[in-house]
């Protein structure tokens, strides 16, 4: 490789894959916090928002209060919603890719298929395809993942033969808008998050025949979007730090419900409780037929959370029909249960959710293994502190392995991640070293203790996309802990966990701060010393100061009148 010419613009490059909520929220930080502009966005799809510019599905929208799934940088007074649709998210991250003058820096249609680190160069060089099928090679010193997590449709193997299928079939991912349902028998598969936003929509047309397929019953919280009237609106507005109270408290309570309810063992007496409510619920809001299919078997909590904004209801519709036989395949006409059945179906809609947690692109490390082997290795997807892999400098995952909370917004979680990489890539930028990756007994330490917190979890206790294996391994989802605990954990890179390359000059700059700070911290000791020796000195600095203060105060109040 060494024939080709890396730019020299590459060692303070910054490559970020996707366009979704992660790769804009990194280009963002970048331009707030480092000024830094020269950095590229590579792609899939034509345009900004990841999740929120794939799902078009009616009824699409978050199911985390938007006050807190939104980015703190740029908190929006005039959300209509508690949990806003779709257009009005996707609309958001529109927005703040013009207002940050992102677009310039995005190449769309482009698929990254690899990365590999250059030691000599120290770059990584990148391959991108785009759609139609042009390769380029670009080269970056950092490289940033925020492919997501939810992107990869799943489709399950015993509904391979869908594609056989002559009516007309897609993903809730993919919503095929021109398909039209009415007078049409309809199959839903999947009773996830997505399904259980859109099927209560469909329903609505009574024309339309509709049988659910689904495995799992799942659990739902009672339904609940409030409306912001113009009032609260002009509130948050126009009140100072009203709104960034209000997010607070949104996030306390979620956190709340975590530290109460969620965290623990899989048979707490508050889980046990909490599950009683919810069986209330589903007992005075499903009919009464479908009460013990509908039941779950494994404790809440152990699944991410559904809001029931609707569900329950629309299964009392004369259209709406449950199905939990099994599949045993779909053919040309319909699909085939375990029971021997045929069902005749005119339109199938997948809403089997994602493969999660599989990074879609390769990528080769410092000594020469692949993020896919190490996680082979390691028994499932592992990085350290959810961000970064030993073996791969200045490789950054968003989302990564043990970062998501079954409880609260993804968000908030990616700019811990962000504002922690910033930290960690300032000196590169700064020309002071060219690469930091953690050890791999820093990252085994670390996972030793996220694992040794899970071992007896709720997550343990049913399969889920938190779980490697298909469901039944490792948790390789789940972050241990609140929020605030994966912020504490994050605020401050550990720099003694940290291979550094060519950072003589980092070094001898921490080494002068390290002493300026003792220096600073021996004078205030010894002020210390000499001001309880001297307390009459300590009482004249101390009048000084609020004579001082009074002066101000007396100052701002004249601004004031
Ligand atoms: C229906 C749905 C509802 C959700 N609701 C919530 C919610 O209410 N609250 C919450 O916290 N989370 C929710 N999530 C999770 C959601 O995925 C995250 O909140 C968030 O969107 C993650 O952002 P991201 O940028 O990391 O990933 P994404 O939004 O998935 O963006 C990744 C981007 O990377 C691009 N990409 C992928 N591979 C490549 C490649 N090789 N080359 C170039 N580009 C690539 C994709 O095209 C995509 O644009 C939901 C997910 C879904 C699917
Ligand atoms: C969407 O459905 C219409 C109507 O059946 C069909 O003609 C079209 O090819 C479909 N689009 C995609 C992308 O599958
Ligand atoms: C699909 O399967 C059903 C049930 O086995 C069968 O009646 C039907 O003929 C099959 N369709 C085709 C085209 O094979
Ligand atoms: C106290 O404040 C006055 C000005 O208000 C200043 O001249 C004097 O030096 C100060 N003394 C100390 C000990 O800081």
């Amino acid at each position: 490789m060494s024939f080709e010419k890396v730019p020299r613009d590459a060692a303070t490059r910054v490559i970020i894959v996707g366009a979704g909520i992660g790769g804009i929220s990194t280009a963002i930080a970048l331009r707030r916090q480092l000024k830094h502009d020269n950095f590229t966005i590579y792609e899939l799809g034509n345009e900004v928002g990841g999740t929120w510019r794939a799902n078009t599905y009616p009824g699409c929208a978050s199911d985390v209060h938007t006050h807190w799934y939104s980015l703190s940088t740029d908190l929006n007074p005039n959300w209509p919603q508690s949990h806003v649709f779709q257009p009005d998210l996707k609309q958001y991250w529109q927005d703040l890719a013009h207002k940050y003058r992102l677009y310039d820096h995005i190449v769309f249609n482009s698929k990254v298929v690899s990365a590999e680190w250059v030691p000599k160069t120290q770059v990584y060089r990148v391959e991108v395809e785009s759609v139609d099928g042009k390769r380029l090679v670009e080269y970056g010193r950092i490289l940033v993942a925020g492919t997501g997590i939810l992107n990869t449709p799943n489709y399950p193997t015993e509904l391979s033969g869908v594609k056989k299928f002559k009516g007309d079939w897609f993903h809730s991912a993919n919503w095929n808008h021109s398909v039209d349902l009415r007078s049409k028998r309809v199959a839903v598969i999947g009773n996830g998050c997505s399904a259980a936003q859109f099927l209560p929509i469909i329903a609505e047309e009574p024309t339309t025949q509709i049988v659910q397929f689904w495995r799992t019953p799942m659990w739902f919280l009672p339904k609940w979007r409030d409306t912001y009237s113009p009032l609260m609106q002009w509130v948050f507005t126009n009140i100072p730090l009203t709104l960034r109270w209000y997010r607070n408290f949104l996030m306390f309570r979620q956190e709340m419900l975590y530290m109460t309810v969620i965290r623990g063992g899989p048979n707490t007496w508050l889980r046990n409780r909490f599950m009683k409510g919810l069986t209330k619920y589903l007992k005075e809001n499903a009919p009464e037929k479908y009460h013990d299919v509908l039941t779950p078997n494994y404790p809440f909590g152990c699944k991410r959370l559904i809001l029931d904004t609707g569900y329950y209801e629309s299964l009392h519709r004369p259209n709406v029909e449950l199905n939990n036989d099994g599949i045993v395949e779909v053919n040309e006409t319909g699909i085939l249960t375990k029971k021997g059945e045929t069902i005749p179906l005119d339109v199938i809609i997948l809403g089997t959710g994602f493969l999660a947690n599989d990074l879609p692109f390769h990528v080769r490390g410092s000594d020469g293994r692949s993020v896919h082997e190490y996680y082979k290795q390691q028994g499932g997807p592992t990085a350290y502190y959810g961000t970064m892999t030993p073996g791969f400098p200045n490789f950054f995952i968003l989302s990564g392995p043990n970062t998501a909370t079954g409880h609260g917004s993804v968000i908030f979680t990616e700019e811990v991640q962000i504002n922690y990489m910033i930290k960690v890539i300032k000196p590169i930028l700064s020309d002071l070293a060219t690469a930091f990756e953690p050890t791999d007994a820093a990252s085994d330490s670390y996972n030793a203790w996220v694992q040794s917190k899970l071992g007896k979890s709720v997550w343990n206790a049913c399969t889920s996309w938190y779980r490697a294996e298909e469901g039944k391994g490792k948790i390789t989802g789940i972050f241990p802990g609140t929020f605030v605990k994966f912020w504490w954990t994050l605020r401050e890179p550990v720099w003694g966990d940290f291979k550094v390359s060519d950072g003589t000059r980092w070094k001898r700059r921490r080494a002068i701060g390290k002493v300026v700070k003792t220096v600073l911290g021996a004078g205030a000791l010894g002020a210390g010393v000499y001001a309880i020796r001297n307390p009459e000195v300590v009482d004249h600095i101390l009048g000084n100061l609020s004579k001082q203060a009074s002066q101000l105060l007396s100052q701002v109040s004249s601004y004031v009148h």
